[in-house]
């Protein structure tokens, strides 16, 4: 969406607040031993207490209020019966809600002690998003993100996630502009504009380029040899700079 009104803009900070709040709480509470299910539940009662819904769950009919994906698994896992190990690689995505309004966030990290790799990819996520935010002004090609997002991807030896992208948001989950990618595209000429609402989320990877649908379940996204750390928050887009309503 376009963010014009005073209305627009405290509904998106609203329900990014809201998000950000679960996601951080689910962070703290992701220790071994727990089931994905278990902190799922978690999200279910902030979303009900703060008068919100969760998005998944209310637009796609998803199994869960929130995506939880463990090591293989990049995105759109199912919260369910796994249990969480020391070491893993977790990517909590907590999108929702409220008075009409979305937002969409999300964050990959280690539990406990992990693998090195597995750090830096998270902290190499991040450091993505910080250096596109840079390129995130009305006016500049969308393009420039992704050139960005890839560029310090390659600076540290990985690389990045083709087929799953940012996205429009705001009204809905998922709209215009469809594609946020994670690379350079020469045919994406199209133009940042003021009030534009997106969510950025950098996908970087140890090796493959693109992840594949579970066949079992027909939601998880999986990667075979890869891992795969993700950071996203949603973002209006002004003159002024950039407003990250899920901080
Ligand atoms: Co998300
Ligand atoms: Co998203």
């Amino acid at each position: 969406m376009i963010a014009k009104t005073e209305d627009d803009f405290n509904g998106l900070k609203e329900i990014g607040a809201i998000c950000g709040a679960i996601r951080d709480e689910l962070v703290q509470n992701t220790k071994p031993g727990m089931t994905t299910k278990e902190i799922d539940e978690i999200a279910g009662e902030m979303f009900e207490k703060a008068g919100a819904q969760s998005a998944p769950k209310g637009e796609y009919d998803f199994p869960g209020y929130t995506c939880i994906s463990i090591n293989e698994e990049v995105a759109h896992g199912i919260p369910a019966e796994r249990t969480i190990q020391e070491g893993d690689l977790v990517n909590i995505d907590v999108s929702g809600s409220k008075n009409g309004y979305f937002a969409d966030t999300g964050i990959s990290f280690v539990v406990g002690k992990g693998e090195m790799i597995l750090q830096k990819i998270c902290d190499v996520a991040k450091e993505a998003f910080e250096a596109g935010l840079e390129k995130a002004k009305p006016g500049s090609k969308k393009s420039a993100l992704g050139k960005a997002v890839h560029t310090v991807a390659k600076q540290h030896g990985l690389t990045v996630i083709k087929n799953l992208t940012g996205h429009g948001v705001g009204r809905s989950i998922h709209e215009e502009p469809d594609h946020i990618f994670n690379y350079f595209s020469r045919w994406d000429d199209e133009i940042l504009t003021d009030g534009m609402v997106i969510a950025f989320e950098p996908f970087i990877s140890t090796l493959e380029e693109e992840v594949f649908l579970s066949e079992d379940d027909g939601w998880t996204y999986l990667t075979d040899e890869s891992f795969v750390a993700q950071y996203e928050h949603t973002i209006i887009l002004t003159k002024e700079g950039p407003i990250i309503t899920t901080l």
